[in-house]
């Protein structure tokens, strides 16, 4: 062998070894993939959420899995996200509500949890990092760091200040106050953000790296871009199910839900369920730009997407006119479509899977281990790409909510007095400070889910999903006893959990 092939072969030679090496620190991976999560807000599966999203589901649900039993552990924003971020239970993150005094962005989340969220053990592997959209509901408050406070883990940052917006707001860009109107063209949120991510993937991204991107969308104020303003004209929330029925065996706040509904509040929800749809139409914009992007730049091989929403939602069922917050399946089920390498394209999978298991997963994707970590939930990455997945997965979880409620009165309904809060349309509240459940909610052996409630009744309600999806009977008094102990002792053990001990 003469000295130039020599050299050439040792340096073949060498650039394996380094190659092998890597893959050996890596547990045998390869170069780690990019991740992009499409983060909706107040989406459904239940009521309809998903079917305004045609392009979305061909270009990631047809080209990957849908998970069919997908949940948030908490049906409110801030908690939620919250859970995404940290891969915690709320018992855990200790995010109670949509407010600071709830820990919702608040200065002991910055200094406690922030630091073990996702995004910064992503970061430290050699992840460049964006985000753009919607945070934490209290996210840019003054008494919290303001817009200058950028959260730990992002290398680029476009976070909105406050609740979802689509016009009228601030952004944070990079910890710099940006102020936006209401021009369509300059403005609106979700196009924003859409333009905002083309631009980074375009000039700026470099492999690995991870983005977020949290529209607005379908969050009120339900705001079209004038594009579809005149989208889904006739549409009207689905009647059937559980629509207008009283919900005479169910905790007090569902009880006194006015049913038959008055019909301005139909009125009210059908409008509602309309914009919802509409504001839906520009995500569905969003995710085509996305990955038409991520095409062209030839990542689409290298990248996983997922997409899924922080908390579900209703319109009418129970005869409660909309919100989220409530323990039944329309609030907690939530959309979770993925796509990327090694993934077998238009799968449906049935394991219950968890908001506090994206973290977990994203960290997998990258080589990391979560149970270095204090994250509780689990990663979903051998059901994605393995051929033959883990026989076990779990079987139940749980589901917490903490009621929110005015001291003294609901300012949409001053007469119904202190304790309850977002009582509108025509004073039917959908919380109160009591409205505070802890739920077990198992698939296997049986599909039931078991709720106790923090008021002064210590109400329990029980449904068997098998005979009755619709939860249109609470049969907690009704069946033996030492079920209901049973299904005590496992909540209380859930309850208690952390890290390894959720994952059991
Ligand atoms: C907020 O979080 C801090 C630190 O994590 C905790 O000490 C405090 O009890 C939490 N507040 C609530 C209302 O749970
Ligand atoms: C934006 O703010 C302006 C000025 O306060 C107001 O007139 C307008 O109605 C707002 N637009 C939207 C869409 O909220
Ligand atoms: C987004 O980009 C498109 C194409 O350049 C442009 O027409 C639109 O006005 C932009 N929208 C926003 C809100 O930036
Ligand atoms: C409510 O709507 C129903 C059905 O459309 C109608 O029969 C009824 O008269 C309406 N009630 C009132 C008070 O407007
Ligand atoms: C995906 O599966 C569904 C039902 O199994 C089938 O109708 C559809 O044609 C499939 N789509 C693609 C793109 O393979
Ligand atoms: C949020 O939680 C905190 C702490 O428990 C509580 O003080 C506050 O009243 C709650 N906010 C609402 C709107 O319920």
């Amino acid at each position: 062998m003469g000295h130039p092939a020599r050299w050439a072969a040792l340096l073949v030679l060498g650039a394996t070894w380094q190659l092998v090496l890597w893959g050996t620190a890596r547990g045998g991976r390869r170069s780690p993939h990019n991740i992009v999560l499409i983060l909706t807000d107040d989406q459904d599966t239940e009521i309809g959420g998903m079917t305004p999203m045609k392009k979305m589901q061909a270009l990631i649900g047809q080209a990957g899995v849908s998970f069919a039993n997908a949940f948030t552990v908490t049906p409110l924003c801030c908690p939620s996200r919250s859970s995404i971020l940290s891969g915690r239970y709320p018992h855990n993150h200790l995010v109670r509500n949509n407010s600071l005094e709830g820990n919702c962005s608040s200065l002991a989340w910055q200094k406690s949890q922030e630091p073990l969220a996702f995004p910064v053990h992503l970061q430290r592997q050699g992840y460049q990092t964006f985000y753009a959209g919607k945070y934490l509901n209290q996210y840019g408050h003054p008494a919290a760091g303001g817009a200058q406070h950028v959260p730990l883990g992002w290398s680029y940052w476009n976070g909105l200040v406050g609740n979802s917006r689509y016009y009228n707001y601030t952004l944070s860009a990079n910890g710099r106050e940006e102020q936006h109107r209401q021009s369509y063209q300059e403005d609106y949120l979700t196009d924003l953000i859409a333009n905002r991510s083309l631009e980074y993937l375009e000039r700026f991204s470099h492999p690995p790296f991870l983005m977020v991107l949290a529209p607005p969308a379908a969050h009120s104020p339900w705001t079209a871009a004038p594009r579809y303003a005149t989208a889904f004209g006739s549409t009207k929330a689905p009647r059937g199910g559980s629509f207008n029925v009283h919900g005479k065996d169910k905790h007090w706040l569902v009880r006194q839900a006015r049913s038959p509904m008055a019909n301005t509040s139909i009125e009210f929800l059908d409008k509602v369920y309309r914009a919802r749809w509409q504001t839906l139409l520009s995500v569905d914009d969003l995710v085509e730009q996305v990955m038409g992007r991520l095409k062209a730049l030839d990542l689409l091989a290298s990248t996983y997407v997922f997409y899924t929403s922080d908390n579900g939602y209703h319109a009418g069922q129970f005869s409660l006119p909309i919100d989220k917050r409530q323990l039944y399946e329309f609030d907690i089920r939530v959309p979770l479509l993925v796509r990327g390498p090694g993934i077998t394209a238009n799968q449906t999978r049935l394991e219950p899977i968890l908001n506090i298991d994206l973290g977990p997963t994203f960290l997998d994707i990258a080589g990391l281990n979560v149970s270095e970590t204090a994250m509780d939930g689990q990663s979903f990455l051998p059901l994605l790409v393995s051929p033959a997945p883990p026989s076990t997965w779990r079987s139940d979880f749980l589901v917490q909510y903490t009621g929110e409620g005015y001291p003294d009165k609901d300012p949409s309904c001053p007469a119904l007095g202190p304790g309850v809060s977002q009582c509108f349309p025509d004073c039917v509240c959908e919380d109160a400070f009591n409205n505070t459940y802890a739920c077990l909610r198992a698939l296997h052996p049986r599909s039931l889910q078991y709720c106790e409630f923090a008021d002064s009744q210590a109400f329990v309600e029980l449904y068997n999903l098998t005979s009755d999806p619709q939860q249109l009977h609470n049969v907690a008094k009704s069946v033996d006893p030492t079920l209901l102990e049973a299904l005590n002792q496992r909540l209380m053990k859930l309850q208690a959990c952390a890290g390894p001990s959720c994952r059991d």
